[in-house]
């Protein structure tokens, strides 16, 4: 059984049978979520190297013994940090203990914390236990979301709703529908003044499509 729970922004924790994994833990954001209390936390993914997706990854990466799987180049950074990491690039299946990950295509810019270049954006789609979670990061609508659809069947999609940098709901509500999944959880909203948006509106035009939109709070768990 998969636990997903929301921390906010654009990190997930998923709790496996028996281990943890992060994505982009910028946990900093919800002050109530405590990783020190995670049990066994074995990965941290990264989909950018933005500090609103990297977040506090280095510190909890070495507190934990935490492995961080990034795109190379930000992944580079990350071991020049002292951290233990796995180096990926976009298109084939990485097997862990607990399941496998494949980084997928996204539509953003990449940078470091010193604005140094972090290779491409990615979306990262995990394998866990016989669920596929599709973890949008930050991108625009782009048609390589119908493959991903075609190839992947994602049960569960992380999607960014909060436009100016991202997908808006509208946007958001149309990757829905070409992934595919049967529910949709909305990410990176609210956060800025510049990511206001209408939870409402999103989970109105997902249902038309006869998706179930799981509005998490965070803290919130989805099983
Ligand atoms: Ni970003
Ligand atoms: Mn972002």
């Amino acid at each position: 059984m998969v636990d997903l729970k929301y921390i906010g922004h654009s990190a997930v924790e998923i709790k496996t049978k028996d281990t943890s994994i992060l994505v982009d833990p910028y946990v900093s954001v919800n002050p109530n979520y405590d990783y020190t209390k995670i049990e066994k936390l074995s990965d941290i993914f990264l989909t950018h190297g933005h500090g609103d997706h990297l977040g506090e990854a280095i510190e909890i990466a070495k507190k934990k013994k935490a492995t961080i799987t990034a795109v190379f180049e930000l992944a580079k950074y990350c071991e020049e940090q002292k951290c233990k990491t796995r180096d990926v690039g976009l298109g084939s299946w990485i097997n862990y203990e607990w399941g496998r990950a494949v980084f997928l295509p996204a539509f953003h810019s990449s940078s470091l914390p010193d604005g140094g270049y972090a290779g491409c954006a990615a979306s990262i789609l995990f394998d866990v236990e016989g669920v596929r979670i599709y973890h949008a990061g930050d991108t625009c609508l782009n048609s390589e979301m119908k493959i991903v659809k075609e190839l992947y069947r994602p049960n569960i999609a992380l999607l960014p709703i909060g436009g100016t940098y991202t997908m808006d709901v509208e946007h958001a509500a149309v990757a829905a529908q070409w992934i595919g999944a049967q529910t949709v959880i909305p990410i990176h909203y609210g956060t800025f003044p510049s990511i206001q948006a209408d939870l409402q509106k999103f989970a109105q035009l997902v249902q038309i499509q006869n998706t179930n939109c799981c509005i998490l709070n965070p803290d919130e768990i989805k099983q």
